[in-house]
């Protein structure tokens, strides 16, 4: 063992023709010779490695706006974790690139709403990677934290991403005239917004004429409460109310029961629905992907399976309204 490394032991000062290595022990001169490629071999692994994150990102996508969103490390570099947010970005992506082309045909400006935006981490990315480069159309992101939107209008100022708009509004009130929202939306997107901040997506994207909505679902309990009410009477009536009897049952056929309604609405409002998986949204349970794009067919078959589930569950009267059934005595929902 050296003096200097010796436990409680000072290190010795510097002499001429020596020099401190990082843990402040003296290095000969004669070792100098071979720190310098050293050092370049370190800049070099460094350029590389560089690269080799540039490779996996789009050309011009931001990188400081992907170490914003803790794609990219600190160092802006790719790690096991980041690397899989990347891809999972980009597989979402390719699901809307498409649709975002679609509406920007012909010229058009493209007019996009993120309902319960969060942190906007969505409508980031697709500014990044889409409306930056078509120079024009705009994102208006729909968050009720005002905290949250500040925090997004600070990072698009930051980022120069002039077309982006945060509004601090619930769901629910984005469609009024006081809201002041443009009359039509070009596509509607709502990833992971709780509870029954999709559905208001969904009537917003109605209102609006959206071409298109993207709709990644996440907790939805009020279907679940409804069924809970009703579970004994039901439970006396038929043996399917053993589906919803356990209550991590309940919870989960209220979900799926949502969703379904959701859809079957969709189709009879005029949309083609795919529903599929969100792959490698693994950190969240909640990866359901329903993608709706007008076509103007309404199916009338949707609508009466629509009422006819809502009546098998003991639903029609409490959410007949949110999804235009008509009311058992015989009025619309609206009504
Ligand atoms: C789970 S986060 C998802 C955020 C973002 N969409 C994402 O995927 O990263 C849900 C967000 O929706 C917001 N939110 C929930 N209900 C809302 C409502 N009714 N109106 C507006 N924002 C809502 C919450 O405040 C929260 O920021």
């Amino acid at each position: 063992m050296s003096r200097a490394a010796r436990p409680g032991s000072a290190a010795p000062a510097p002499q001429h023709g020596t020099r401190p290595d990082a843990a402040g022990t003296p290095t000969p001169d004669r070792r100098q010779g071979r720190a310098a490629p050293r050092r370049a071999a370190a800049g070099s692994a460094s350029a590389s490695a560089d690269a080799a994150v540039l490779a996996e990102l789009r050309p011009g996508q931001s990188v400081e706006l992907l170490k914003e969103l803790h794609i990219l490390t600190r160092e802006g570099r790719l790690n096991q974790d980041s690397r899989r947010k990347l891809k999972q970005v980009y597989h979402l992506y390719q699901f809307i690139e498409p649709l975002l082309q679609g509406a920007a045909q012909d010229g058009h400006a493209p007019l996009l709403a993120d309902h319960g935006a969060g942190k906007s981490y969505l409508g980031f990315i697709l500014y990044d990677l889409f409306f930056k480069t078509l120079g024009r159309g705009e994102i208006y992101g729909i968050e009720w934290r005002a905290d949250l939107v500040e925090r997004s209008r600070a990072l698009a100022n930051q980022l120069g991403f002039g077309r982006m708009q945060f509004l601090n509004l619930a769901a629910a009130d984005a469609a009024s005239v006081e809201a002041g929202l443009p009359e039509r939306f070009d596509i509607v997107t709502a990833l992971h917004a709780c509870d029954t901040a999709t559905d208001d997506a969904i009537a917003f994207g109605l209102h609006k004429r959206a071409r298109a909505m993207v709709l990644v679902p996440c907790c939805q309990a009020e279907v679940a409460a409804c069924l809970r009410q009703t579970k004994a009477l039901q439970l006396s009536r038929t043996p399917l109310a053993e589906l919803w009897r356990h209550p991590i049952h309940t919870r989960e056929l209220g979900s799926q029961l949502t969703n379904v309604l959701r859809c079957l609405h969709l189709e009879a409002s005029g949309y083609q629905v795919t529903v599929t998986e969100l792959v490698g949204w693994e950190h969240s349970l909640k990866n359901e992907l329903i993608l709706a794009r007008w076509t103007g067919q309404k199916k009338r078959s949707a609508a009466e399976r629509l009422a006819a589930i809502l009546d098998e569950f003991g639903l029609r009267q409490v959410l007949g309204a949110r999804f235009g059934v008509v009311k058992t005595d015989g009025l619309t929902a609206a009504d």
